[in-house]
């Protein structure tokens, strides 16, 4: 199955959902949802593999976001992730975030993964949203990992824990660390039993994550991969839809339960 999407001629993004998926969504008993960075892009927030700008772009998030850069530089570390979590307060849900909330109203089961840390998706008000990588708002400490809520603004940066004196970092899965064992264990469960699932903006190579397509593809669901490119590298059996979530996920679901939009006759 392949999307036929491009310019309309007019200036606007137009997806074509193929009719034999627009079926398999509308029969789907439990849809599963994975999302990177790519869903967010829409948004505001900037991905991990994009150009940075203003202060930080001499940085690579790549190497800030590892125990060890933290352990290097913990001020350097807690202030980029400062500056990301302004970014993020002040980013809206897209039209993708919505589409996905109406996606868990429409189908029996519904299941939302996410690699990504923004808390959009909670946010455009899908209920159950499995977070794979933390999410930034929280904060732990960092020599065991014990979320903590309150603390004390001594000017010493980045905070420490007011019980055990451990510096404070965000809670979110940096580069080489484990990923929570309950989300992780709940993601592998949903794709071994859903019939349908969309891998959108994520560039699939980041493990473990990447593998749950192929963990679903495997376990006899359908595999539609939504990115700005094709990701053939993700599954080549895949329906690749081409486009921004923001635009490719309304489609699909207008699509599936078309609704007349104002001014139609
Ligand atoms: N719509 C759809 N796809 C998009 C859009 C968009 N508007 N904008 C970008 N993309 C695609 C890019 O083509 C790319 O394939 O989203 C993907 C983003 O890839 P990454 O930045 O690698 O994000 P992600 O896959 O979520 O990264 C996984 O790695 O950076 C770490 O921990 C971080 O959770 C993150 C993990």
């Amino acid at each position: 199955m392949q999307g036929n999407d491009g310019d309309d001629g007019e200036g606007r993004y137009r997806v074509d959902i193929p009719a034999e998926l627009v079926e398999t969504i509308r029969k789907a008993r439990h849809v599963v949802v994975l999302t990177g960075a790519g869903t967010s892009a829409e948004s505001g927030v900037p991905t991990f593999r994009e150009a940075q700008t203003g202060l930080w772009a001499q940085y690579d998030p790549q190497e800030l976001a590892t125990p060890q850069a933290f352990q290097r530089n913990p001020r350097l570390v807690w202030e980029w992730y400062a500056w990301r979590r302004s970014l993020v307060a002040r980013a809206q849900p897209n039209p993708g975030h919505a589409a996905l909330v109406e996606l868990e109203q429409r189908v029996p089961q519904f299941t939302l993964i996410t690699q990504n840390v923004d808390g959009l998706h909670q946010r455009a008000g899908s209920q159950r949203v499995i977070e794979l990588h933390g999410n930034i708002a929280r904060t732990k400490r960092f020599d065991d990992h014990v979320v903590v809520e309150k603390w004390k603004e001594t000017g010493e940066v980045p905070p420490r824990c007011p019980t055990t004196g451990s510096l404070l970092r965000p809670d979110v899965v940096w580069f080489g660390e484990m990923l929570p064992e309950p989300a992780l264990r709940a993601a592998m469960d949903a794709a071994t039993t859903c019939d349908l699932f969309l891998s959108v903006g994520t560039s699939g190579v980041v493990q473990p994550a990447a593998s749950l397509p192929l963990i679903a593809q495997q376990a006899g669901a359908t595999l539609v991969v939504i990115n700005l490119d094709v990701t053939p590298h993700v599954s080549p059996r895949a329906c690749h839809l081409c486009g921004p979530s923001g635009v490719v996920l309304p489609s699909l679901v207008q699509a599936a339960w078309p609704v007349e939009e104002k001014g139609d006759a």
